[in-house]
């Protein structure tokens, strides 16, 4: 169906994102189990539970439009969480690397859902809907500050993976 207004428009990323919620969250439970590090274990640990909540809200912002919750299929998500699985079983045999492949990948999805909470924030402003700009902007926090603890813990996964291959060499 063609889109005809900026409404239909947001609609659309809604839904889409709504289903990219849904993709990483799966993901984040899968690749948990297979961190080592104890501070990147407990920030995904924070981000799947903050990733229940931002999917709570994403259902509030649907129904302060007065729609049903729908998810659109993310082939961005899908995208996203194939290449990291295709790095993690490379690395596999190196398990010392899976860390900082389980952060980077984290990172990523962190950056891809900021884009489209902004964009989606700067539409509820356009729109003027408070309660919506609201559950958004809340969700874009958490991304941005799990996005920032990600990446300020990446030289240490880097270090500790070095140090792991020295030891095994
Ligand atoms: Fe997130």
């Amino acid at each position: 169906m063609a889109i005809k207004s900026l409404d239909e428009k947001f609609a659309f990323e809604l839904s889409t994102l709504f289903d990219a919620e849904h993709q990483f969250l799966e993901a984040q439970r899968q690749m948990v189990q297979q961190a080592s590090d104890n501070n990147l274990k407990s920030t995904l640990e924070k981000h799947i539970e903050q990733s229940e909540g931002q999917i709570r809200n994403l259902e509030q912002v649907f129904s302060a439009l007065e729609q049903e919750p729908k998810r659109m299929k993310s082939g961005a998500a899908s995208g996203l969480i194939g290449d990291a699985q295709k790095l993690m079983k490379e690395v596999a045999k190196n398990p010392q690397l899976l860390d900082p492949v389980i952060a980077s990948a984290q990172a990523k999805v962190e950056h891809f859902e900021m884009a489209c909470y902004r964009g989606l924030v700067t539409g509820a402003q356009q729109m003027d809907n408070q309660q919506v700009l609201k559950l958004l902007e809340q969700n874009l926090q958490q991304e941005e500050q799990t996005a920032q603890t990600i990446e300020q813990s990446m030289p240490q996964l880097l270090q500790q993976a070095m140090s792991a291959n020295e030891r095994s060499a």
